[in-house]
């Protein structure tokens, strides 16, 4: 099969396509035939060897995809076999077939794609499991930082189907008019001037952090949470924490939230709800762009240069 391998940790141009032996089906896996696999930030500090636990240099990088299951390994039932799935792989999913524990694979509905599935895919299970940890209710108001990136995008989605008044921040008038036309209620555009103050919030959801952390945090409502996804925008100063207890008697919560803190059950279920949510036209799959496998390097040039507006796939 054909692979995309990390051979030493450096920039895009280190990524290699080479060919290498389809990988058997241990006990309790699923061997996937790769439709779509997804790019993202982590795979980049993957490549760069940023990423902890660190992979040995070698390795595929990918931790998602969505194809069709070829076969199974000792344990798993039989009937997986050609079913359309999704599944979170930890690493390998730049190739033609990838591995995944038969506890890590969702199947898909009848109208996802897998370009679809793997555009939804990681994102859309933070934004969603983050929303419900921050106990999200109906009417609240809503902040969503970096909306135009890729969990900003299912965040401001999912905010605003749960009946939540949302306010997104991005980077252009281009991007403020795609957002408005996947419902957000108020854009700011941060290269603008604009930049959520002004008013104040129930939920923050923030995949940014950077220097203006503590500037948000001091945004939330009595009550309020602050979901940090990631730092996009840079890790923040230690002091910008400082700000919960600057408003410690608003009872600010601050969740740091990872995906890998959650066990597969519950990722599971959240992915099969999210697929039904898309299959019936609820949530917008957002890609970018689906880049041919061989191509790899080019996606993380992207990634790494100009912001992107939704997922980029990768097609074997
Ligand atoms: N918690 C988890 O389990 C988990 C899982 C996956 C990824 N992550 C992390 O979450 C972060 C975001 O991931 P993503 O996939 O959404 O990334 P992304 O697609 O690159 O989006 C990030 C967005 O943040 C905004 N942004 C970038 N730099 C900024 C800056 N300096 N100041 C203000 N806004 C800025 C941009 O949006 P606008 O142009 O629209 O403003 C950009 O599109 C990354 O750090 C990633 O490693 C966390």
């Amino acid at each position: 099969m054909k692979a995309v391998i990390v051979p030493s940790f450096g920039d895009s141009d280190v990524l290699r396509v080479i060919d290498r032996a389809e990988p058997r089906p241990a006990p309790g896996q699923v061997l996937i035939q790769v439709e779509a696999a997804g790019v993202g930030y982590v795979d980049v500090m993957a490549r760069k060897g940023d990423y902890q636990p660190l992979s040995e240099p070698g390795f595929i990088p990918g931790v998602e995809a969505a194809g069709t299951v070829a076969a199974v390994g000792e344990g798993v039932d039989g009937h997986w076999v050609g079913q359309r799935v999704f599944a979170l792989t930890g690493r390998g999913a730049y190739a033609e077939s990838v591995l995944a524990g038969v506890r890590d694979v969702v199947r898909l509905p009848e109208g996802v794609s897998a370009a679809h599935a793997v555009a939804l895919g990681v994102n859309a299970l933070v934004a969603s499991l983050g929303l419900e940890r921050a106990s999200i209710k109906k009417g609240e108001r809503v902040l969503v930082r970096g909306a135009g990136g890729g969990i900003g995008l299912m965040a401001v989605q999912l905010a605003a189907l749960s009946g939540c008044e949302v306010t997104a921040i991005t980077s252009s008038p281009e991007r403020s008019d795609r957002l408005r036309d996947l419902g957000v209620a108020h854009v700011q555009d941060r290269t603008a001037g604009q930049d959520g103050s002004g008013n104040t919030y129930d939920i923050i959801v923030d995949p940014v952090a950077g220097a203006d952390l503590g500037r948000y945090i001091e945004m939330l409502r009595p009550n309020g949470r602050y979901l940090l996804f990631g730092a996009a925008g840079g890790v923040p100063a230690p002091d910008a924490f400082g700000s919960i207890m600057t408003t410690y008697h608003n009872s600010p919560t601050l969740f740091a939230f990872s995906l890998n803190s959650v066990d597969a059950d519950t990722v599971g279920a959240a992915a099969a709800e999210l697929f039904s949510q898309a299959a019936r036209g609820d949530l917008r799959a957002v890609i970018d762009e689906q880049v041919p496998l061989a191509e790899a390097h080019r996606a993380h040039e992207r990634l790494e240069s100009t912001p992107v507006f939704g997922k980029l796939t990768l097609r074997p």
